[in-house]
């Protein structure tokens, strides 16, 4: 048979990705049966006229996607049928029960608002309010979600009158609508040198040029900030400063002071993430306490109740949550009134506080087991944390890691995907606790983990 040689005319991106989204169509359509043996790296780059590391990288793409797996001195052959991944990442966040163990996803623990949902939907039964629930909204219905959001955001320490605060769906809505309330195409945003990858993509289709902001072990560094906005006009920095993605860190309270102050010199809008920030109970206030008059302050019910309500909060001074609120219109024209019902009740009669309290005690269990498990390594969690952030030894690539990984059935996310600089590859990978919702299932996933970190990579695994 002659040489598989995939197809790339018309595709766009890098070329390794381009490759691989071939290879993905490929045994999708049956053109490569499971078993088939793909050409040496070398030989395809040949084939195709691109360099070697430009294959090397397209096939550890593959493994990590479950494509393809590499056999020490056989070649590379294509894995028996599984889920098959589209190029561009998947957006499937099942939580399976058997296949590959996924420490990628950041996601808190399944089910646990499950209880307190069958109870409230019983009770909306009831509500004289139910059909107004699956119309329009009036103003005045708006308000009193307006009340809830202001309840939740007293929690994390963030006061809010009712033209301050913005209901969204989610925290990503609210990102993206604080991007577009704040900025104008050709803007400059500024982020953590590694950010949530999604707002790298958000930033890309608002047309606003990025810059990243260099981070050390405790977050953002303030000195850094305060130069390069010396050297440009930043118009809005977007950061996580409470368990910081994805590399944990929480920002110590004069830090947040001096950012504040910095934000103030410089005229930017900062544009504060604490989706994480309810799961510590003792955490530093939000840095928008300290500039209420230019943060954008967002959270949602996500991590500490349950993702699939999409319930997200948001306040900033009254004439940019006016453009945020417009944003949301022009998005969605409401949040869904049903799941912000459920989120309000939750919220004003407690049982938001319970089933965070239920999450909170879940992530740091599933912290001390991770750092027993991974007890001599290098890693960098904080005891509330949903994740934690693996430094590999220097003879690791995180790249070759993360194929490695993959080949024996661990899913993780490496450094470079969160990274704004295109070159910068952290040699350090991203490890979620709470995807799995079997601990036995973490526990043998972080423990392959942990016998990869005491071997060293195979010729195979290296990505050259
Ligand atoms: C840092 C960060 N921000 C925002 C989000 C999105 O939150 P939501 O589900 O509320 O949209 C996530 C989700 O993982 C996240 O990790």
């Amino acid at each position: 048979m002659s040489i598989w040689i995939p197809e790339l005319t018309g595709r766009t991106g890098p070329k390794y990705l381009q490759i691989v989204e071939a290879l993905a169509e490929d045994i999708i359509s049956g053109v490569l049966p499971p078993g088939a043996r793909l050409p040496p790296h070398r030989e395809l780059a040949y084939a195709l006229d691109v360099s070697p590391n430009t294959t090397s990288r397209a096939y550890a793409e593959g493994t990590a996607r479950a494509l393809i797996r590499g056999e020490v001195g056989r070649g590379t052959f294509v894995r028996a049928p599984g889920r098959v991944e589209p190029a561009g990442g998947t957006t499937d966040m099942r939580r399976a029960a058997e296949g590959p163990i996924d420490v990628s996803r950041n996601l808190p623990c399944p089910g646990v608002a499950a209880a307190a949902l069958a109870e409230t939907l019983v009770a909306l039964g009831h509500d004289d309010r139910l059909a107004a629930l699956t119309d329009y909204q009036s103003e005045a219905d708006t308000a009193a979600q307006a009340d809830a959001a202001i309840a939740w955001l007293q929690r994390s320490g963030v006061t809010a009158d009712r033209d301050e605060a913005v209901v969204t769906n989610g925290a990503q809505h609210g990102i993206f609508c604080a991007l577009m309330a704040a900025t104008r195409p050709g803007d400059l945003l500024l982020t953590e040198a590694l950010t949530y990858a999604p707002v790298k993509a958000m930033a890309d289709r608002l047309a606003l040029k990025l810059k990243p902001v260099p981070l050390d072990d405790a977050g953002l560094i303030p000195d850094a900030l305060d130069e390069i906005c010396q050297g440009c006009a930043a118009k809005a920095l977007y950061l996580t400063p409470t368990l910081q993605t994805p590399t944990t860190a929480t920002m110590k309270p004069d830090r947040r002071m001096q950012i504040a102050e910095i934000a103030a010199r410089h005229d930017l809008v900062l544009i504060e993430d604490d989706v994480f920030g309810l799961l510590i109970p003792d955490r530093p206030q939000p840095i928008a306490a300290h500039a209420p008059e230019r943060a954008v302050y967002i959270t949602s019910t996500s991590k500490c109740l349950a993702p699939g309500l999409r319930v997200g909060f948001v306040r900033a001074h009254a004439p940019l949550a006016r453009a945020i609120r417009n944003a949301v219109g022009l998005t969605c024209w409401m949040p869904a009134p049903l799941t912000v019902e459920i989120a309000a009740r939750w919220i004003l009669d407690g049982t938001a506080d319970r089933l965070t309290e239920v999450q909170r005690r879940h992530a740091a269990n599933r912290q001390t087991l991770a750092a027993v498990v991974l007890a001599g390594h290098d890693v960098h969690a904080n005891p509330h944390g949903l994740h934690l952030w693996l430094k590999l030894p220097p003879d690791w690539p995180a790249d070759a890691f993360r194929a490695e990984a993959a080949t024996r059935g661990v899913q993780i996310v490496e450094g470079a995907a969160f990274a704004v600089e295109p070159g910068m590859r952290p040699d350090a990978v991203r490890l979620c606790l709470s995807h799995e919702p079997d601990e036995n299932r973490l526990t043998q996933g972080l423990e392959t983990l942990g016998t990869i970190l005491t071997e060293s990579p195979s010729a195979s695994s290296l990505v050259l």
